[in-house]
């Protein structure tokens, strides 16, 4: 406003020539007031709420935190939305006029970079495409900080407030002062939007505006607590399996991930499902602790199941266990890829995590497709076909072959993982025509 410039957007009523409004009120009311009373949303581009004064880094401040809170607002009126902090280490640097114009020069710079380069889909798509970002900018004495794309630290919740001494204007009763006790830095791990801010970089974590809810392990215990409400929700499925998760009508597929760098197209096979089977499809995929190094868990496009996860939801004997959860979901499991390990694992009869045990589990009615991927020299070793013939042949698991090109170790030959496409057309056939 200082350099003079405004802005042609009027307010909704037209009848106020003034631009710019002040709300009294949290940042998120002031974003929903704006976008639903004083505007015309269809005028307004981008939601940027800030700069707060202070971090707004770590998943617990993220989460408590009313500057992130407006732009969350934004993001789910489909606005494309930021949230700016400006974060400092040194209270005084912080306040000095050149650590203000530096920020404030960093901060247009990336939101104009940010705004420039927005992914062209629809905010609300939750494909891990994000619907605002995070950024902290440090407050700093040199300009032109180091700019890094974060990920949330993973912060715990600990004291936030600490008590101050009594005084007398406080009437007797205990105050308490915002003050958070800051992880050190070896508790911050590289490439954090933590460790970013306390190494005064600037900080931009892409975020989905949604919260996750606990989609599976508390029927039973759901059963024991609330007997009538349960009987009440819990439709029978086709199947008779007690598994409240499965939908009428959809197929449901389980895809079993495994250490192969094709399991970076595991995205791409979840999307080429959806649309073979036109959205009528549940998808859930189990990820080896080696598949998580090459998709994010968000990126998946469904949810992912990971050994973690079959010890988290077990507790007692009247939990869940989650790989008979699994089995009892799906109508078929395609493991894609399947690497060598976990093919010499399954021809074994080798159950030792998630994956593996789901399969051993398995109702041998139901169809298993494996989709192998490996280097040349593994996929012509002679163990590969014994055990490829051995779960074909015992098992009658089904096998869509691996393709020859240039494979991502720089080898030519045969080994890459089909292409998702034609996993996904496969599987159609297979469910659609082989009365399951
Ligand atoms: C970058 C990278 C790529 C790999 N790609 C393959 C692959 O395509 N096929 C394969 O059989 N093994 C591959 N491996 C080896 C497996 O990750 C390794 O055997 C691991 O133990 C598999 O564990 P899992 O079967 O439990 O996922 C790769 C390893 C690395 C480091």
């Amino acid at each position: 406003m200082e350099s003079g410039e405004t802005s042609e957007i009027r307010h909704k009523d037209g009848t106020d020539e003034q631009v710019w409004s002040l709300l009294e009120a949290t940042p998120g009311a002031c974003v929903n007031v704006a976008l639903h009373h004083l505007y015309d949303p269809d005028e307004i581009d981008l939601v940027i709420s800030g700069p707060n004064y202070g971090r707004n880094a770590s998943s617990s401040s993220t989460l408590s935190s009313g500057t992130v809170g407006a732009a969350l607002d934004g993001a789910l009126l489909g606005k494309k939305s930021i949230a700016l902090s400006f974060s400092f280490i040194d209270r005084e640097v912080a306040f000095l006029p050149e650590s203000i114009s530096n920020a404030s020069e960093t901060a247009c710079n990336i939101l104009q970079s940010l705004w420039e380069n927005w992914p062209s889909l629809s905010t609300h798509s939750h494909h891990g495409i994000p619907d605002l970002y995070n950024v902290n900018v440090p407050l700093r004495r040199e300009p032109n900080p180091p700019i890094h794309f974060t990920t949330f630290h993973p912060g715990s919740y600990g004291p936030v407030y600490q008590s101050v001494e009594e005084t007398e204007s406080s009437g007797g009763g205990r105050r308490f002062v915002f003050k958070p006790k800051l992880p050190t830095h070896q508790d911050v791990k590289q490439g954090t939007d933590t460790w970013a801010v306390m190494n005064q970089m600037a900080s931009i974590t892409p975020m989905l505006a949604k919260y996750h809810c606990v989609e599976y392990g508390l029927e039973n215990e759901f059963a024991r607590v609330f007997p009538d409400l349960h009987a009440a929700k819990t439709t029978p499925t086709s199947r008779q399996l007690g598994n409240s998760a499965r939908i009428e009508g959809q197929k449901h597929i389980l895809i079993g991930a495994t250490g192969s760098v094709a399991s970076i197209k595991v995205p791409i096979l979840v999307e080429k499902l959806k649309r073979i089977f036109d959205d009528k499809v549940q998808i859930r995929v189990v990820a080896t602790q080696y598949a998580q190094h090459f998709f994010k868990k968000e990126d998946a496009g469904c949810e992912v199941f990971t050994d973690e996860n079959e010890w988290e939801s077990w507790k007692k004997v009247s939990d869940p266990v989650l790989h008979i959860e699994l089995r009892n979901w799906a109508d078929i499991m395609v493991v894609a890829p399947l690497d060598a390990n976990t093919l010499g694992k399954l021809a074994n009869g080798a159950c030792d995590n998630l994956l593996t045990s789901v399969l051993r589990a398995w109702d041998p009615e139901r169809p298993v497709v494996l989709c192998p991927a490996m280097n040349t020299f593994m996929w012509n070793h002679p163990f590969t076909a014994k055990h490829l013939q051995h779960l074909e042949g015992v098992l009658r698991y089904r096998i869509v072959p691996p393709i020859s090109k240039t494979l991502a170790c720089g080898d030519v030959g045969i080994g890459a993982m089909a292409e998702p496409r034609d996993i996904a057309t496969y599987v159609q056939h297979v469910l659609l025509t082989d009365n399951n």
